[in-house]
């Protein structure tokens, strides 16, 4: 090969050797599987209209509106004034493990520190776990409608995402037979949240026992991504934990703790899977983010636990309040959330195709909402998103808006 062209904007590449000229892709196939989300797109139009001097409401965002709390921003600041700005070990400081385990011990739920793993976010965690867990052409069983990354880290390992609808009927969440149905030989594992994005639903105590028993019969793993943990106001469980104990657990500092940016999450994994974890997590990322594992000591301090709570309850009052206003407005709203700060609302009384939807409204009413094909295929037309993460004047301005919007379509 003595030299390459690269042709944009396409990504294969010209090789010519001394006897032959062929064409080589640059770039792996699965980048092409890989498509960004509407929400991106909407996100950018809607900067482009404050730009214009509109004003939006917001109901698209995936993120606390709330900024991280005083205690924690003063560890952060307090971590790198005394130079915490190292490297630290791969699987997270010792302190940050242990108090993350006297969180799950408030829980009522007993993990040694370590099986705690601390991570560049839930995003992180799942990364390693699919390192963990995933040989190329192993099935992960996911849900439709669920989280959209979840089939990127299954398709970075080599692994391949099963979608399983869930339905309304069900709250959203599989029934173990569902998954069972599913199951093939290439089947792995099953990757559930509780609560879920987008529709905010806790998956049934029983049923996930079900579930994570028939997997383990199956040769199976469970992976439960308890991210919206705390959001909950009196929930069935506090952590699958408390159901299962040797399950692979999810979590995060964005949502609850108000922490998105600060990358910092963490896993719960069964005993076996500790040293493996921890030589993906050294190779992959070093270690979490220092400054930010300081700074998460002090979210669980009882100040900072004082104001997660109160933001978690005017979450489930912004949830009350729209919900009430969407359903005067027609809209049906099958299930409503045990928490997150989602509702999955149906639109099919607007005549339109959700997507068309959302961008009408944005557009032409300056409301910002989430399309159901972000995630996934089963009913996306019917649904999409909305995201309480804004204050409650939004919340009423934006109902406004789509009241008149309904007008116009009448
Ligand atoms: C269900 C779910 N899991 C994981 C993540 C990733 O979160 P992070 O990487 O910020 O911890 C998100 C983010 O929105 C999510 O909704």
């Amino acid at each position: 090969m003595n030299f390459l062209w690269k042709f944009r904007p396409s990504w294969m590449v010209l090789v010519r050797t001394p006897s032959d000229w062929y064409m080589v892709p640059m770039f792996a196939e699965r980048v092409d599987q890989i498509k960004p989300f509407v929400v991106m797109e909407v996100l950018a139009r809607a900067a482009e209209l404050e730009e214009e001097g509109h004003r939006v409401v917001h109901f698209e965002v995936g993120e606390p509106d709330f900024p991280t709390a005083e205690p924690i921003v003063a560890a952060g600041r307090d971590a790198l004034s005394a130079g915490r700005t190292k490297y630290t070990q791969a699987t997270g400081i010792p302190e940050l493990r242990r108090t993350i385990s006297d969180y799950y011990s408030g829980l009522g739920v007993s993990v040694d520190p370590e099986r705690i793993i601390v991570t560049p976010g839930a995003s992180g965690g799942l990364v390693l776990l699919a390192g963990l867990l995933l040989d190329p052409g192993n099935e992960l069983l996911i849900t439709d409608p669920g989280y959209p990354c979840n089939e990127v880290f299954a398709m970075l390992a080599g692994g391949v995402p099963k979608r399983v609808a869930v339905t309304a009927n069900n709250r959203f969440q599989p029934l173990a037979n569902d998954l069972f149905d599913a199951w093939s030989d290439s089947s792995r594992g099953a990757l559930l949240a509780s609560p879920t994005n987008p529709t905010g639903t806790m998956l049934d105590p029983e049923v996930l026992a079900e579930i994570a028993k028939g997997l383990k019969a199956r040769g199976g793993f469970l992976i439960l991504d308890e991210i919206y943990q705390g959001l909950v106001s009196s929930p069935p469980y506090r952590s699958g934990l408390e159901i299962v104990d040797d399950l692979f657990v999810l979590n995060s500092f964005s949502k609850y703790f108000g922490m998105t940016g600060w990358r910092l999450g963490w896993n719960v994994v069964p005993d076996d899977a500790v040293d493996y974890m921890t030589h993906l997590a050294m190779n992959l990322f070093i270690s979490p983010s220092t400054p930010a594992q300081y700074a998460a000591l002090a979210a669980f301090e009882p100040a900072a636990m004082a104001i997660h709570e109160e933001r978690a309850r005017v979450f489930r009052e912004r949830a009350e309040v729209l919900a009430e206003g969407l359903r005067d407005l027609g809209f049906t709203i099958p299930v409503m959330p045990d928490g997150a700060f989602y509702l999955y609302v149906d639109i099919s009384h607007t005549g339109m195709d959700s997507t068309d939807f959302c961008w009408k409204l944005l557009n032409e009413y300056q409301v910002a909402i989430t399309p159901g094909e972000d995630f996934g295929n089963h009913l996306q037309e019917r649904f999409v998103r909305f995201a309480y993460t804004t204050d409650e004047d939004s919340i009423r301005l934006g109902l406004e808006r789509i009241a008149d919007a309904l007008d116009e379509l009448a």
